[in-house]
């Protein structure tokens, strides 16, 4: 059962009793306590560290913290009564930036992911969460603003976080449509028959291994007054399982690849939260969908695959495939004369080895785009940090046998996650804004993140600015 989040402007003495009172004070950020007060009403005393120092970064994980401290403790009932007066260091943003913020935090932090367990553990689960003294129209926009953000993020988390079994292609297509039902967005999906008519090859390519057909899946939102206006893409790398194919992974690195259609969800959430945040533009979301697997049928390490844009791949590692999808997605969505594109994916280890798993890799040509993405990544809090997409880096991919090859044709390492974006960056439709993010690093959480265990929705806050802002 989902926590949930309201918004009043009584303040807390209105409300019953059993609502814990979550207080915020100057205190180190360690300290925290339950206080039980005389009139028979509970205290949950938070320290922040001083109110001034307080930035949007600390300030989101503070809220997230107040949380899991909360679901530790089995509290079903809470209020908070904050206010943006009290952190200067806010102030960069407004009002309703401040409501959203804590509101989204409130709802990823209170997040669990229980579908496997057997017997969850729903015995005093955090019930319902009140933000109080709020009676602001801007406080009111940013509520309903971070309800939808917190609920498309946590959508995101459910689909990465179910397992490779359960989440084929179809079901991540059908998830797809499910989402949408409801909404302006329309789905459609393409399958085997159809990728084939379309020659995406890359895309059959990677999927030729597994018995679960690939699916590209199309996702369209004309929220704009006139459907000519050209419209925002986001394309998601949709690999619902990659065992590396036939140069496989090691075991260690395997059983986390259920979340590597992260991107794919997030794109996917992103799309719907637009919708019903009612954005006036278009957006349309592509996710090639393929389980990398193994069998007699995969394609093979020194496969040549002629791309869906007639540019030939030696498939020098069948384990660098989900820039085989995207370059397919890439060169079909060029049909819809983008005004920019955006593509997100779990794309390579190499970007955690440049960036631990704090940040996400941003790869563009576009300055203004790499400044755009980094400026509201520090905004809702999915940070992305940028890497080059130079020609000097273009070499590597050279390959004697075809026009270019998937890695390094000396299998060097080196800047393998600049090697990635150079890759697509061959398949990127020429003079339109298009920033590649490398998500690999935010796949899975980290505890100073203050999350649930597994997927962590990003970089769907990130999307979502974009979409609203761009
Ligand atoms: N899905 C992986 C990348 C990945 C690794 C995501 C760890 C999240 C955590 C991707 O398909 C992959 O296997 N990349 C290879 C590329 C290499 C063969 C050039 C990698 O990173 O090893
Ligand atoms: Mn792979
Ligand atoms: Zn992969």
């Amino acid at each position: 059962m989902s926590t949930k989040i309201t918004l009043s402007a009584k303040p807390a003495d209105t409300l019953d009793k059993k609502f814990t009172r979550i207080v915020l004070t100057e205190d180190a950020v360690s300290l925290h306590r339950f206080v039980e007060k005389a009139d028979g009403t509970t205290e949950y005393r938070q320290g922040a560290g001083k109110w001034s120092e307080v930035t949007p970064r600390t300030f989101r994980t503070l809220i997230r913290s107040v949380v899991l401290s909360l679901k530790s403790h089995k509290v079903e009932w809470a209020s908070i009564s904050i206010n943006r007066d009290s952190f200067p260091k806010l102030h960069q943003y407004d009002e309703s930036w401040f409501t959203s913020t804590v509101t989204e935090n409130l709802s990823i932090a209170a997040y669990d992911y229980t579908v496997y367990k057997s017997k969850p553990d729903t015995k005093n689960s955090l019930k319902e969460i009140v933000i109080l003294d709020q009676n602001s129209v801007a406080a009111k926009t940013g509520f309903m603003r971070g309800t939808i953000v917190g609920e498309y993020v946590n959508h995101a988390r459910n689909t990465a976080n179910t397992h490779g079994d359960d989440l084929t292609p179809k079901a991540l297509a059908a998830e797809a449509k499910k989402l949408a039902t409801g909404t302006k967005v329309t789905v459609k999906i393409l399958g085997l028959k159809d990728i084939q008519k379309l020659k995406m090859n890359l895309v059959e390519a990677v999927g030729k291994g597994s018995h679960n057909e690939p699916q590209f899946i199309v996702m369209e939102y004309w929220g704009s007054k006139n459907k000519k206006d050209a419209p925002l893409i986001m394309i998601g790398k949709g690999i619902t399982y990659d065992t590396g194919g036939l140069n496989v992974k090691p075991s260690g690195s395997m059983h986390d690849m259920h979340m590597d259609m992260s991107g794919g969800s997030a794109v996917m959430a992103a799309i719907v939260a637009a919708s019903k945040l009612g954005l006036k533009k278009n957006i349309v979301a592509l996710i090639p969908a393929a389980e990398n697997a193994i069998s007699s049928r995969s394609m093979r390490a020194g496969d040549i695959v002629t791309a869906m844009s007639g540019t030939t791949v030696e498939i020098l590692h069948t384990d660098a495939e989900g820039r085989l999808v995207l370059a397919d997605a890439l060169t079909y969505s060029a049909q819809y004369k983008p005004k920019a594109i955006v593509d997100v994916a779990t794309l390579t280890g190499a970007a955690l080895v440049a960036l631990g798993q704090q940040a996400s890799a941003v790869m563009t040509r576009n300055i203004d785009l790499e400044s755009t993405l980094r400026t509201l990544g520090e905004e809702s809090g999915d940070l992305v940090w940028p890497l080059p997409l130079w020609d000097e880096y273009k070499s590597p991919l050279k390959s004697a046998r075809a026009d270019i090859s998937n890695i390094a044709t000396n299998f060097a390492r080196w800047g393998g996650a600049i090697e990635g974006g150079m890759f697509l960056d061959a398949f990127a439709p020429k003079n339109v804004p298009w920033a590649h993010l490398d998500i690999a690093p935010r796949m899975d959480s980290i505890p100073s993140d203050k999350l649930a265990k597994g997927a962590t929705g990003e970089p769907v806050r990130l999307l979502i600015k974009w979409l609203e802002t761009y």
